[in-house]
């Protein structure tokens, strides 16, 4: 897909305020810091349209991009972050819980793995969570570039069987650094969203 107009709608706090545009939707899940913001800016070729932080726990509410006439990426706020209060913890889970179920536009939810480490629990149970509900995912692995080339086989592995993922289901390999997998993840949700 060509992107010749990005930009961002809305931070949604709650279904009243998303767009009703019926464009179909990608979201954008994983460990605060993990790199969604990141992964988004490079899908679209910005710098810093989707706001990024060295300071995990900044996106907070659904932040809705808006991609050419075709599709919104939806930045979801990251999970696994012990610095939010529990009650606020709560409070964003079940506002992302009812997104993911409810949401009829979802038409794809990319669960970014940083590739360095092996899964973490938050990590795994969102996997799993997201595959009992049958919610379409598809698992990308980020920051490829800060481990060398010969590694990278070694890490896909652990993650792939830390999800009980089997040889046919899909990872996709990327950097926000180099853009490496960003042809692939583009052909994946244009299949996804019928493009
Ligand atoms: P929250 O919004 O807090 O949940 O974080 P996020 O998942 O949106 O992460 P963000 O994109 O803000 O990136 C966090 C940090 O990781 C930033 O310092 C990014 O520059 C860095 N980063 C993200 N992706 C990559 C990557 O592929 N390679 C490298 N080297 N750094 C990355
Ligand atoms: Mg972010």
């Amino acid at each position: 897909m060509k992107v010749n107009q990005a930009e961002f709608i809305i931070s949604a706090v709650g279904p009243a305020q998303y767009p009703t545009d019926a464009l179909p939707e990608i979201a954008l899940a994983g460990r605060s810091n993990v790199g969604k913001s990141s992964l988004i800016n490079r899908m679209i070729s910005r710098r810093n349209l989707a706001r990024t932080s060295s300071k995990p726990g900044k996106t907070q509410q659904l932040n809705y991009y808006k991609i050419n006439s075709d599709l919104f990426f939806v930045d979801l706020p990251g999970y696994g972050y012990a610095q939010v209060s529990k009650s606020e913890r709560e409070k964003w889970g079940k506002f992302i819980e009812q997104y993911l179920l409810k949401r009829e536009y979802l038409k794809l939810v990319i669960h970014i793995i940083d590739l360095r480490h092996p899964p973490s629990k938050d990590d795994q149970s969102m996997h799993e969570w997201l595959k009992h509900n049958n919610v379409p995912v598809c698992v990308v692995t980020t920051k490829a570039d800060k481990i060398s080339r010969g590694q990278w086989q070694k890490h896909m592995k652990i993650i792939r069987e830390a999800f009980g993922m089997s040889k046919d289901e899909k990872i996709i390999l990327f950097s926000s650094e180099t853009g490496q997998g960003k042809d692939e993840l583009w052909s994946l949700i244009e299949q996804q969203i019928g493009y």
